[in-house]
């Protein structure tokens, strides 16, 4: 029996415009209000189309994302914003470059930082998104190990904003971006799963049938530290956006 809701279509692209379409929607209720949209957003692969589509509903639909605020789930250590596999970049290329949102409301962990500071700029993550209002809607992808951000294995419900071990598997997906294994950094900063789980409302994608075991551990195993994504069980308001491979294993 699933534990959380499942939407499952039959292409990732499907998939995509949906999602856009609800967070178009979220923006356009809150413009509407006079208030800010807060989200929270992933890199990866797998929110591109997301925001393909929100980028097409900028230009050809008037979506304006001047009272949008972001906040980034993760970014690796060290890294420069500049890099090219820096989620700073990533973020700009296919997103932030092609809207109107304001810098000044962009938030993504600082990979720059000297090891000293990052417990405090940690604190301070947090607070900023407490500031903001809290999140509104929480965008996430799985990696193979259950993590969420990048909360691997071992990673508790309580646990917060922080600098985090890469688990070995997350390095080996991550190898052909950097063009070697040995080139992927060891360390991230990465929103915990108990930041996670304060959004007020929780949607996670995964397209593949590399992605169904890990979904099918997520939605219907047991909640447990093993697979991070497994605490989304206890969430009011999460979902999962599914294509057919990636649903292949649910029950
Ligand atoms: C990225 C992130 C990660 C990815 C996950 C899946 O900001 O937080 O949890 O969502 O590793 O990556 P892709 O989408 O490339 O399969």
């Amino acid at each position: 029996p699933e534990k959380i809701p499942c939407r499952v279509y039959r292409h990732a692209g499907e998939a995509s415009k949906a999602v856009a379409a609800e967070i178009a929607e979220l923006i356009r209720e809150r413009q509407s209000q006079g208030r800010k949209a807060i989200l929270g957003l992933a890199t990866g692969s797998t929110p591109v189309g997301v925001y393909n589509e929100l980028v097409r509903l900028h230009k050809e639909e008037g979506l304006s994302f001047r009272d949008v605020v972001t906040f980034n789930l993760d970014e690796y250590f060290p890294m420069q914003p500049d890099e090219l596999q820096s989620y700073v970049r990533f973020m700009h290329e296919n997103l932030f470059d092609h809207v109107d949102v304001l810098e000044e409301n962009v938030h993504i962990p600082d990979g720059t930082l000297a090891d000293a500071d990052v417990e405090e700029y940690c604190r301070r993550y947090e607070a900023m998104i407490v500031d903001a209002g809290g999140i509104d809607v929480q965008l996430l992808g799985i990696g193979r190990t259950g993590h969420i951000g990048f909360n691997e294995p071992g990673s508790g419900r309580d646990s917060r904003t922080r600098m985090i071990t890469l688990d070995k598997m997350t390095r080996r997906d991550a190898a052909s971006d950097f063009f070697a294994e040995e080139n992927v950094p060891r360390r991230a900063i990465t929103m915990g799963v108990g930041t996670i789980l304060e959004a007020k409302k929780v949607i996670l994608m995964a397209f593949g049938e590399g992605k169904s075991s890990v979904v099918a551990k997520a939605v219907e195993g047991e909640v447990s530290a093993i697979v991070a994504a497994s605490f989304l069980q206890t969430h009011p308001n999460a979902q999962f956006v599914l294509d057919d491979a990636a649903a292949d294993a649910l029950t």
